[in-house]
């Protein structure tokens, strides 16, 4: 009978995909600086402009166009292998899959869906031909769409099952995150105590107040190689 394999689960941040070329938020010429963060991703903005918001997401669909996933996300898909791995995703990208990690839980949405605005089960995945989104874009039941993202001042409907899954891990990591943005930046709290918790970061935000975090300070592709050797040299015993 194999033996179970310990459960890894990591909540991952834009940081992880900044090395495939894609802007992070709060870094240096990062998304919010070049636009209005409240204009642009949250439920009010949406109201006020829906124009815009469908622009900025179709520019962001259109970066991810060129974008490949990297040797972090490659990492992660391959430890798969030795451990029982899941992620918690605050990205709206689609490189976690890409890369071939088969467990991906998206808690700030996804940037190639969209949905109804009247109905939140009713999404639709855009086509490579069709990424232009508008308010007239229509679903194939003819009602109004939006991007399947959460908007500032939206709840995050799976923060649920993330909270349980950083319960259950075995270990846990954080990878490329500014800790800025709740709930997903609690997730850490909720690891049973005994716990080993990895936060992988250039420029780790303070973890202070968060029980004992082993901080990696370096970008995601170099510390998730750290962290690959950590845990396969831990699983040797
Ligand atoms: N490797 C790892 N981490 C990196 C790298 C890299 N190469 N480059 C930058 N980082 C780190 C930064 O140091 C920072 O801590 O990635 C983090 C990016 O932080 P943010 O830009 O705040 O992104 P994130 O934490 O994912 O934002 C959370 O805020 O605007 C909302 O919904 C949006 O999901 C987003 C949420």
């Amino acid at each position: 009978m194999e033996n179970k394999k310990p459960m890894l689960v990591v909540s991952t941040g834009a940081g992880i995909s900044a090395e495939s070329g894609i802007k992070t938020f709060r870094d240096a010429d990062g998304l919010w600086e070049n636009y209005p963060v409240m204009d642009v991703a949250s439920a009010d903005g949406f109201r006020r402009n829906p124009e815009l918001v469908h622009q900025f997401y179709n520019e962001r669909r259109k970066a991810l166009l060129e974008a490949q996933p990297n040797e972090a996300h490659r990492i992660l898909a391959e430890l798969e292998k030795d451990f029982d791995v899941w992620v918690i995703t605050q990205n709206v990208d689609d490189l976690h899959e890409r890369a071939g990690s088969t467990r991906v839980l998206h808690l700030h949405g996804e940037l190639m869906k969209i949905r109804a605005v009247d109905d939140p089960d009713y999404i639709e995945t855009l086509d490579i031909e069709h990424l232009e989104t508008t308010p007239a874009t229509r679903g194939k039941n003819g009602k109004p769409m939006r991007p399947h993202i959460v908007f500032f001042q939206e709840a995050v409907p799976n923060i649920e099952p993330a909270i349980e899954l950083a319960h259950r891990a075995d270990i846990f990591a954080v990878i490329g995150t500014s800790l800025q943005v709740y709930p997903a930046a609690a997730l850490m709290e909720y690891v049973r105590p005994g716990v080993p918790v990895y936060y992988i970061d250039p420029r780790p935000a303070s973890t202070a107040g968060r029980g004992n975090v082993k901080v990696i300070p370096e970008p995601a592709t170099k510390g998730l190689a750290t962290l690959r050797d950590i845990l396969l040299k831990g699983k040797k015993g």
